[in-house]
């Protein structure tokens, strides 16, 4: 099977099965688990921020974000496709109850003016605005990457409002990567960055919730809130290591195939695909033909080519390090069977 779903089926390398074996651990909720104090300082250090907090998953990284920055009732800025707002069960509001004031983030591109435009001038009638969120790359918005500047751009204006700027950097490394800027070159324009470890850096789980000491220490405590506390994690953590100082570069190998596979769709007839807005990993395009995406979709599977939809006739594919160069041609070649006798 090749499962171009997310870069969230990679599984861990050998290396990380050996390292997760071999960990020395202890009781983390007593910070005594010594391979994951390393993880975290190798986090903090990679994004050049003071300290870091391993957590499960991106999604309690986001919401503890949230609940470290915020309190009940105010507002936070985030993208109407943004995961926080899209994909994270509606945590946002129903367990930190934050009012989400939402901006147009559909091709995936902050930009200072857009979130400008939100703001509203102080008045007894309005919440307290106290935080910007941003994602890049972008996950809906098809793995696009804001670029640098615009995240400076957006930081100084936060600044100048007096509000802070969490990024869900889930996949902030491929930006890194893609651009070939250091990873840093994008964290210092946020306040607090979630980076995850399980998507295309491959380890099973978990992702670092990084920022200012301060900010962690109340992080920690929102995790303990929300049951986040791991016990002798290390064994998680131990893969975590392995993530970030052997896997970071060769998400260029992901983003050559993600090209590639754009390059050989967009000759396909029946679907619409701008193979230059592939930055990353992702690959999204909209079918125009008759065929419904779960039929395209039904039939890839029976061709052995995993793919999902995000939207109606909106088929998304991400390379990853369980698919090679010659799987791509593989799932190239599935798509145009599917599509001729689909369309
Ligand atoms: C941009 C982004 N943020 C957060 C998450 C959540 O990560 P997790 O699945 O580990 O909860 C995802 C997952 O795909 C994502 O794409």
């Amino acid at each position: 099977m090749i499962d171009l779903r997310s870069d969230t089926v990679t599984w861990p390398t050998e290396e990380m099965r050996l390292a997760m074996a071999q960990a020395v651990v202890g009781d983390d909720v007593y910070g005594e688990d010594p391979t994951i104090n390393r993880l975290e300082e190798l986090g903090a250090q990679k994004v050049g921020k003071e300290a870091a907090l391993f957590v499960p998953s991106g999604t309690m990284s986001n919401l503890v974000a949230l609940l470290a920055h915020t309190r009940p009732g105010e507002e936070i800025i985030v993208g109407a496709e943004a995961h926080i707002y899209y994909y994270e069960v509606g945590g946002l509001a129903r367990v930190a109850g934050v009012l989400p004031r939402l901006i147009d983030d559909r091709d995936g591109i902050f930009t200072a003016e857009a979130i400008e435009k939100a703001f509203r001038p102080p008045n007894p009638h309005f919440p307290e605005t106290r935080l910007i969120c941003l994602e890049n790359t972008h996950n809906r918005g098809g793995g696009a990457i804001t670029p640098v500047e615009n995240m400076r751009e957006i930081y100084d204006l936060a600044r100048e409002h007096g509000l802070s700027v969490h990024l869900d950097g889930a996949r902030i490394f491929n930006a890194a990567v893609a651009t070939g800027c250091p990873v840093t070159d994008f964290t210092r324009y946020a306040d607090s960055v979630t980076v995850c470890l399980s998507k295309g850096l491959s380890a099973p789980v978990g992702s670092l919730l990084t920022g200012t000491r301060d900010f962690v220490t109340r992080a920690r405590k929102a995790r303990k809130l929300v049951g986040g506390g791991m016990r002798q994690a290390g064994v998680l953590a131990a893969a975590g290591i392995v993530a970030l100082e052997k896997m970071v570069d060769r998400l260029a190998e992901d983003h050559a195939n993600a090209r590639h596979l754009a390059g050989g769709l967009a000759v396909i007839p029946g679907m619409i695909i701008d193979p230059r807005r592939v930055q990353t990993n992702i690959v999204s395009y909209e079918l125009t033909s008759r065929i419904t995406d779960g039929e395209f979709l039904m039939r890839l599977l029976d061709r052995g080519v995993l793919a999902g939809s995000s939207a109606p006739q909106r088929i998304r594919m991400v390379a990853n390090r369980m698919v090679s160069a010659a799987d791509i041609e593989i799932a190239l070649e599935a798509v145009r069977a599917v599509m001729a006798c689909g369309s």
